[in-house]
């Protein structure tokens, strides 16, 4: 645990990207209280306001939890006051307007990715970093090979939120709690992500029993397009409360050394016959990162779908000329 000049032994989390998702994430994790929270962004004053204002809920609210906002520049500059982070979180980028894909996002995140990875790792080079910005699995790709760091350092944020999705669909049509669902999407953050029906139980019972194949398949769409759905509404923004949520799990996991089985964006070496890419699988989260692939037994269609949903992440990755 770093040890910082002003005394503080908590572990230190920065959140790049003070925008919708970046700030509700700061604020999931700084009212859970053991870590402190350096938020940034480019835009001037943004990451000091709504860091000063979270951090005047602690009264209220009841955290100890020390939070700073800081301005970054665009070139890359400034990151020295989230220096020996042990977790960092990077949210910055464009989100996608209506009518867009996240594929459509590639070319300009990339290169705002390449200098946030840059000068994140040149401050904190131990640290855990877990991607948002989308497309997501492309993204963590590009982190992964710009940060030089072993692959268990670098995991993105996907399955759990399309995971929530499908089981907040699931638990209102069945009237059951929404923690009674057992359930993984797997698979890339897009339309080909690989929800696994035959896999989902409720209460302990298997969905297959519960609905018919129909209706599955039309709750597995309505979570394949889950952040469309939201866009739509918004229109100037994407979803940010559910994202935030899924990071402030996997923050808890890694800052918790808590070995959560989730589904994450993890690098393949061989597990389901998919290598050197980073798509969504199940994985052990704790305080090394990914510690452990897990490998479900999975059906050849299910199989065939992850497969296939690999696929399409590499033509991100080729597109990138990664
Ligand atoms: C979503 O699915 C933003 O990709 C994110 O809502």
């Amino acid at each position: 645990m770093p040890i910082e000049e002003n005394n503080r032994v908590r572990k230190k989390v920065s959140i790049i990207g003070a925008g919708q998702t970046g700030a509700s994430t700061a604020q999931r994790i700084a009212q859970h209280g053991y870590s402190d929270v350096v938020l940034t962004d480019v835009v001037e004053g943004l990451a000091e306001g709504k860091a000063l204002d979270l951090q005047e809920s602690a009264p209220i609210v009841g955290f100890d939890a020390r939070v700073t906002g800081v301005t970054t520049s665009p070139d890359g500059a400034g990151y020295e006051p989230t220096a020996n982070s042990y977790l960092v979180i990077i949210t910055s980028g464009v989100p996608r307007k209506p009518g867009m894909s996240r594929d459509d996002l590639l070319a300009i995140n990339q290169k705002v990715i390449t200098t946030v990875v840059q000068s994140v790792v040149r401050h904190s080079p131990n640290c855990v970093l877990v991607m948002l910005t989308n497309p997501v699995d492309a993204m963590t790709q590009l982190a992964y090979r710009v940060s030089g760091f072993p692959s268990n350092r670098v995991v993105g944020q996907a399955g759990i939120l399309d995971t929530a999705r499908y089981k907040t669909f699931l638990a209102l049509e069945l009237g059951v709690a929404f923690q009674d669902i057992d359930a993984y999407v797997l698979g890339g953050h897009g339309d080909t992500m690989v929800p696994l029906p035959d896999h989902t139980t409720v209460g302990g019972r298997k969905l297959t029993a519960l609905l018919s194949p129909d209706r599955i398949d039309q709750i597995i769409e309505r979570t394949r397009r889950g952040g469309e759905e939201i866009v739509k509404y918004l229109k100037t923004g994407s979803a940010f409360y559910a994202p935030s949520a899924a990071l402030a799990e996997m923050a808890d996991a890694v800052l918790l050394d808590q070995k959560r089985v989730l589904p994450c964006c993890a690098y393949l070496e061989g597990q389901y016959g998919i290598n050197g890419l980073y798509v969504g699988v199940p994985v052990k989260l704790g305080a090394g990162g990914v510690e452990e692939i897990i490998e479900f037994a999975l059906s050849t269609d299910e199989l065939g779908a992850l497969r296939r949903s690999a696929d399409a992440v590499r033509g991100l990755i080729d597109a990138m000329k990664l």
